[in-house]
């Protein structure tokens, strides 16, 4: 598995040490408000487990899954929802947390679904964005962003090519061959 990574971009360490601030950020943030922490199942698991245990205040958790590339690198721009929450987020203060903001799609049309459902408020928490692929009209922006990265296809600590690659505890870049089979 290690083979197919041409190069690190970011290692445990470096994401160990964002997150800890990014939790402690959110620690500030919401005390007093006891937010709903929604993870995107699969993509955004290592990173939510990982926010969470730096987060130092009462909070809920629950779990969504939605479709997103399959076995593609691009994505489709259309979203379906295969899991659903399994609590009311009513007058509740969601933090969506997600693994990567690419063309922006998912997550705006998750932030509308879950306003309609009278959420008191709703932000994201994303570990990485891809600033330079966002579809046109979208105009989406992380409240709690961990890395900015370039227009390439990264996998590891839970982002997949073709399913595989999500327990790399690291994030790489895939070799070309990788993809060409
Ligand atoms: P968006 O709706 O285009 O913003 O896509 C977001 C979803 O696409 C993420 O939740 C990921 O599952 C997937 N995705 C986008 N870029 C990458 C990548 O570089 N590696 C792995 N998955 C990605
Ligand atoms: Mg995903």
């Amino acid at each position: 598995m290690k083979n197919d990574i041409d190069r690190v971009l970011f290692s445990e360490e470096q994401l160990q040490r964002r997150i800890r601030e990014m939790g402690a950020e959110i620690s500030r943030d919401y005390a007093g408000k006891n937010p709903t922490m929604v993870c995107i199942l699969k993509g955004a698991v290592m990173f939510y487990t990982d926010l969470l245990r730096n987060i130092d205040v009462p909070l809920t958790m629950d779990f969504m899954a939605v479709s997103s590339y399959g076995n593609k690198t691009k994505s489709s721009g259309e979203v379906e929802i295969r899991k659903d929450l399994s609590t009311s987020i009513e007058n509740k203060h969601v933090i969506i947390v997600e693994d990567i903001v690419d063309s922006g799609f998912t997550l705006s049309y998750l932030t509308r679904m879950l306003a309609s459902r009278g959420a008191a408020s709703i932000k994201l928490a994303t570990l990485l964005d891809k600033p330079s692929r966002r579809a046109p009209g979208i105009t989406l922006k992380s409240d709690y962003s961990g890395f900015e990265v370039g227009d390439e296809f990264v996998v590891g600590y839970g982002l997949d090519y073709a399913e595989y690659y999500r327990n790399l505890p690291y994030i790489g870049v895939l070799k070309p061959e990788v993809y060409q089979g």
